[in-house]
């Protein structure tokens, strides 16, 4: 029996489909977004327990930590020793060079991709680190190792990611408690019709005459990382669909954009 995981931004892509992987294999997983009807159903489906959150908010952070201190207690020592926190929540919010930078956009991005995973470690980390054996992954990009014209705000918030989950793993050096990162190329989500906005078909050209990874890839990887033995912390794992070689070098198949 493993122990409590917990999965942010689990109302779609990678986030759902890691909360699936890591039920069937035993976590009792907590999950949040947003978007509780989404979590709210998806709880229901893979026997997971979900709670509103909303990582821009210190507030609703503390809330459903308390949440997850409550689903500890409720188990009353059934669950296995090991606490799991997958910092997923996050995305890119628009596409412009650094020329017509939107101070808000960049703002949003800061603050749910960086902050928000701040704010969940900051807020578990004494959870985490009272069982004796946890484990921290945090959900990065490629675009925190490359940065690519008109993403400089994403690539930004990426590279900060990277940053503080570095200082992170050297800050607990000794205690029991693992910082992995899972950095992904492209993979086929809500990502993109969130980055531009809710434009479908602009969307969807990302995507065209390429065969992208899909959440379940990402989620796979993320499964093993938590599957390791306590003592083998996998630092950073980049992760790519063969059809990408970097973060602008794609292959699209003749007769697609
Ligand atoms: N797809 C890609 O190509 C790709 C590549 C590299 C890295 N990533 C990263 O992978 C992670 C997951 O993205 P995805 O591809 O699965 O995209 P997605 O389908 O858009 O999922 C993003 C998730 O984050 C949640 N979220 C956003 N803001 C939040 C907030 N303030 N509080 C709580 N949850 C929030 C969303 O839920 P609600 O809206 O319901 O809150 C949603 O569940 C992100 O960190 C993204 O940057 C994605």
């Amino acid at each position: 029996m493993r122990g409590i995981a917990v999965v942010t931004g689990a109302s779609s892509g990678i986030g759902a489909a890691t909360a699936r992987a890591l039920a069937s294999d035993g976590w009792r997983v907590v999950i949040g977004a947003r978007r509780a009807d989404r979590i709210d159903a998806l709880a229901a489906d893979i026997g997971a327990r979900s709670h509103p959150l909303d990582v821009d908010d210190a507030d609703s952070v503390a809330a459903f930590a308390a949440f997850v201190a409550a689903t500890d207690e409720d188990e009353g020592g059934a669950v296995g020793p090991g606490r799991l926190l997958v910092n997923n929540a996050g995305g890119a919010f628009g596409w412009a060079p650094v020329a017509e930078a939107d101070d808000q956009q960049w703002r949003a991005m800061y603050e749910t991709n960086v902050l928000g995973a701040v704010r969940m470690i900051r807020s578990l980390l004494p959870q985490i680190e009272a069982h004796g054996d946890g484990t921290i992954v945090t959900v990065g990009s490629i675009a925190g190792h490359e940065p690519y014209p008109n993403g400089a705000g994403y690539n930004a918030a990426k590279f900060a990611v990277r940053a503080a989950m570095s200082a992170l793993r050297q800050e607990l050096l000794g205690r029991p408690v693992r910082v992995c990162e899972v950095d992904p190329g492209m993979v086929e989500t809500e990502f993109s019709l969130v980055r531009f906005g809710g434009d479908a078909e602009r969307a969807a050209a990302v995507y065209e005459g390429v065969t992208p990874l899909t959440a379940d890839d990402v989620a796979e990887c993320i499964r093993w990382i938590a599957a390791r033995p306590p003592h083998v912390n996998v630092d950073q794992l980049v992760v790519l669909a063969r059809d990408q070689a970097g973060a602008r070098q794609v292959h699209r198949r003749t007769g697609a954009s």
